[in-house]
C-alpha cells in the first residue's frame, strides 16, 4: 500500500537472458506494481558465479533492505549469501539453492520430485525396458543435482532400463546439441528416451537427432513447460512430456513484502508441479489463455482507474482556480 516505507529489494539473478528467467522477472514486476514505493535493484550474472558474487557485493554497497537470489552454483555462492544473512539483511533464495541453512525463505519447486516423476513416466513409457540418455543442467547447480537424484531413484527398480549416456548440457540448448552430436551415432540410434533437465536442452537434443535423420525411435522429455516453449513443444509432439516448473517470481515478492512489513511468512515455499504430456497439454494451454485474458482485464481496469484519477485531479485544480479567483 501507499503507507509503505521506501523499500529497496536487491535481486541477483544467475542468468537473465532465457524465457524462463524473463518470465520470473515479469512475475516479480507485476507483483511489485502493488507496492509502488518499493524499488527493485536487478543484476544479471550471465551464468557466472564469480560475476554473481561481485554483483551481490555491489548490491550491498548500493544499499538494500532484502536480497532475492537465484545462485548460479550452490557451493561458490554460499559464503557471500551467508554473509548477507548474518549482517541482518533478509535473504530469499529462489529456484536454485545454496548449501547452507542460513537464509530467510526459499521459493521453488521440489526438483527431486520432478526428477522422480520423469523417471516413473519414463519407466511406464518403456514398460520397464529400454535405453536412456540424460542431459543434465549445470553440474554444481541444485536443480541439476536434485533432478538427477530423483530420476535415478525412480529408475532403480528397473534393471532393464539402462542409462547409455550422461551428458552435461549446462542448461543451454546449444551445449546439449553439441554434446549429443559428439556421441557415436550408434548410441543415438539405440536411445529410447532422452531426458534433458530443461525444455531448451530437450529441444536442442531433438534438433540434433533430426539433423542426423534419427527421429524414428527416441522420445524427448524436458522440464519447465512455459507456454511459449515447453507447452508448445509438447503440443507440437516435439517433446513427449515436460514437468511444469513455476518461476516463483510473484511468490518471491509476496514473501519479500511480508518480511519487510514484519508480517507472517513461511520459510519453505514449495511450488506445485505437474507432468504435462499429450493427455493434458490442451487443458494446460486453455488455462493459460484464461489467465492471460484475466491479466489483460486487470491492466485495462488499471488504465481506467488512472484516467478517472487524472480527470478528478484536473477537476480539483479547476475548482481551486475558480475559488482563488
Ligand atoms: C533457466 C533454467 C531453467 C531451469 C532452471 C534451473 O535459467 O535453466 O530452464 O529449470 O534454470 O535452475
Amino acid at each position: 500500500g501507499n503507507k509503505d516505507n521506501q523499500f529497496r529489494i536487491g535481486f541477483s539473478q544467475c542468468v537473465g537472458s532465457d524465457q524462463w528467467r524473463k518470465s520470473m522477472l515479469l512475475g516479480m514486476q507485476r507483483e511489485l506494481s502493488f507496492s509502488p514505493n518499493t524499488t527493485l535493484l536487478y543484476k544479471d550474472a550471465d551464468n557466472s558465479s564469480e560475476v554473481q558474487i561481485a554483483q551481490i557485493n555491489e548490491l550491498l554497497k548500493e544499499g538494500i533492505d532484502l536480497l532475492i537470489v537465484s545462485p548460479n552454483e550452490a557451493a561458490p555462492l554460499t559464503p557471500i549469501i551467508e554473509q548477507v544473512y548474518t549482517r541482518g539483511i533478509p535473504v530469499i533464495v529462489i529456484d536454485r539453492k545454496t548449501s547452507s541453512p542460513l537464509y530467510t525463505a526459499y521459493i521453488g519447486s521440489d526438483n527431486y520430485e520432478i526428477g522422480k516423476r520423469v523417471g516413473q513416466y519414463t519407466a511406464n513409457m518403456l514398460h520397464g525396458k529400454g535405453n536412456v540418455i540424460e542431459v543434465t543442467g549445470l553440474a554444481g547447480s541444485s536443480p541439476a543435482i536434485e533432478r538427477e537424484k530423483g530420476f535415478y531413484e525412480a529408475l532403480k527398480g528397473y534393471p532393464e532400463i539402462k542409462i547409455i549416456a550422461h551428458l552435461h548440457g549446462n542448461w543451454l540448448k546449444d551445449k546439449a546439441y553439441r554434446e549429443l552430436n559428439n556421441l557415436p551415432k550408434e548410441v543415438r540410434a539405440s536411445a529410447d528416451v532422452v531426458f534433458a533437465h530443461n525444455d531448451m536442452m530437450a529441444l536442442g537434443s531433438y534438433e540434433c537427432f533430426k539433423a542426423a535423420g534419427q527421429l524414428s525411435r527416441a522420445h524427448f522429455i524436458g522440464v519447465d513447460a512455459l507456454p511459449a516453449t515447453g507447452l508448445q513443444f509438447v503440443s507440437d509432439r516435439i517433446l513427449s512430456a515436460s514437468a511444469l516448473y513455476g518461476t516463483g517470481g510473484q511468490e518471491a515478492i509476496q514473501t519479500a513484502m511480508a518480511i519487510l512489513r514484519h508480517e507472517d511468512f513461511k520459510k519453505e515455499n514449495i511450488l506445485k508441479t505437474v507432468l504435462i504430456d499429450s493427455t493434458n497439454v490442451d487443458l494446460m494451454k486453455l488455462q493459460n489463455e484464461k489467465v492471460n485474458s484475466q491479466q489483460a482485464d486487470i491492466v485495462r481496469q488499471q488504465k481506467m482507474i488512472d484516467t478517472q484519477r487524472r480527470i478528478y485531479q484536473n477537476q480539483s485544480v479547476t475548482l481551486l482556480i475558480i475559488l482563488a479567483s
